[in-house]
């Protein structure tokens, strides 16, 4: 004899029920295959030891008197500046400037030999905007964000950036060509 299936529809609440059920099952398993995944994505990325010794190197011949080239260096702007004669007089004449507010001479900013070229970090160090060439009150840099002039060593002089423009590591390698980090 035929075995006889009875089928009974759920009630709608119980449907609603399971189907909330199958979603968050679902749901937890896309969690799990995202947990999962992470660390093969993660182990893509170039490991943090790898990053900070990443180097870049660039002739700084390319620079024009009183002109700035930016590079990219670990994924920041850089300012190559090759400081014009009269430039650099001015930012020597103001090693000992009253307003200084962070007081450097341009000799501790400046490799020996190479005294025009600057090169420093394209963050203003207030807030991390991109200062401008050649303007403010110094014609240096000048910040738009909040105000902050820095002269043509990037030395802060007037605004609220706390301290200059940073000079990272970097060292002339052969001529005029520099290796940063
Ligand atoms: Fe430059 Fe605020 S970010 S002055």
């Amino acid at each position: 004899m035929a075995e006889s299936v009875v089928t009974k529809e759920a009630p709608e609440g119980e449907a609603t029920r399971r189907d909330f059920i199958h979603i968050a099952a679902g749901a937890a398993a896309a969690g799990a295959g995202v947990m999962m995944a992470w660390p093969l994505i993660n182990s893509m990325n170039p490991a943090a030891d790898t990053l900070a010794l990443s180097t870049v190197e660039f002739d700084t011949a390319k620079v024009a008197e009183g002109m700035q080239i930016v590079i990219t260096w670990q994924g920041k702007p850089v300012f190559l500046r090759n400081r014009s004669a009269a430039e650099l007089q001015k930012v020597l004449a103001d090693n000992n400037a009253s307003d200084l507010k962070d007081p450097q001479t341009d000799a501790e900013r400046t490799k020996p030999g190479h005294e025009a070229m600057l090169v420093v970090l394209a963050s203003c160090t207030h807030l991390g905007c991109i200062p401008t060439f050649g303007t403010g009150d110094y014609g240096g840099w000048f910040c738009p964000c909040h105000g902050s002039h820095y002269d043509a060593s990037g030395r802060i002089r007037k605004g609220p950036a706390p301290t200059n423009l940073v000079v990272p590591e970097y060292e002339f390698t052969a001529g005029s060509t520099i290796r940063i980090g």
